[in-house]
């Protein structure tokens, strides 16, 4: 059976059709996402602060991208799979974007690359397109601008509706295919969905969008700490892997591991 396509996004947005969107980021993940059935799946920059031990998504690079969207991409055949560009790899202009999006697409396979930003970056999303490859768009809460934007604080309130609303109409205008609405109030969402023929996805973005997505780690219970409103946790990974973690330590200490049914003769 053939991929997911942009097209099928599209007919789903017609046809009113909800989807869920995760991020994976290895191959056990990507495997069982796939077979669940998840039609998108995000190479996400968020590995900064969920694979690489970074406090945010700021020093991620695009050769700290490139294996890990191979790896999914390795372990999906039904999947869309999606790969961020990381922070400085496109922000000087179309050009830029274009060779680093070239490279991500030649080098891992994806079907389609996502960056960050409204009005700033309509003219990469353009050329990008005209290239040949599809891109989804990011706007609202942008994490590689946390430094600029005075942390995680939700967008588009008040006067900043409008430009969001304007962002999201030219991201599609340039040939955008999606676009994530990450932490921006459910008002404007709606709006946004209702004025855009390209699903929109959100991420804090209350339930009038197209789509939902999640860094899967907050989805499944593995991160620790504060979590953000927006997450739901469908899973206790940490807890599991914890439990399973402290018996496998008891055993050795113990002697119990292995039995005689784990040895050769
Ligand atoms: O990097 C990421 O995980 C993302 C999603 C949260 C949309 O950009
Ligand atoms: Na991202």
């Amino acid at each position: 059976s053939r991929r997911v396509s942009i097209r099928d996004l599209r007919t789903a947005k017609e046809r009113g059709e909800r989807w869920p969107m995760l991020t994976s980021y290895d191959m056990y993940t990507a495997e069982i996402f796939d077979a669940a059935g998840i039609p998108v799946l995000l190479v996400g920059d968020s590995a900064g602060n969920n694979v690489y031990a970074h406090a945010d998504t700021v020093p991620v690079t695009v050769d700290e991208m490139i294996p890990l969207a191979r790896a999914v991409v390795r372990s999906t055949s039904r999947a869309l799979v999606v790969c961020d560009l990381p922070f400085g790899s496109y922000q000087q202009g179309p050009e830029q974007a274009l060779e680093t999006s070239i490279r991500i697409m030649k080098e891992t396979g994806v079907q389609a690359v996502k960056f960050e930003g409204g009005l700033p970056v309509v003219e990469s999303v353009r050329r990008i397109v005209e290239a040949g490859i599809p891109v989804m768009a990011h706007v609202g809460f942008t994490p590689q601008s946390v430094n600029a934007l005075g942390g995680y604080r939700v967008q588009g309130r008040g006067a900043d509706a409008d430009r969001l609303i304007e962002s999201a109409l030219a991201l599609e205008e340039a040939g955008a295919f999606a676009v994530v609405l990450e932490m921006v109030t459910p008002q404007v969402a709606a709006e946004v969905t209702k004025r855009l023929s390209i699903p929109t996805i959100g991420i804090g973005a209350g339930p009038d969008v197209d789509a939902q997505v999640l860094v899967w780690q907050d989805m499944a219970g593995l991160r620790e700490g504060p979590l953000p409103r927006f997450v739901k946790q469908y899973g206790d990974l940490r807890g599991a892997l914890t439990d399973a973690t402290k018996a496998f330590a008891d055993d050795v200490v113990s002697g119990s591991f292995p039995a005689e049914e784990h040895t050769y003769h």
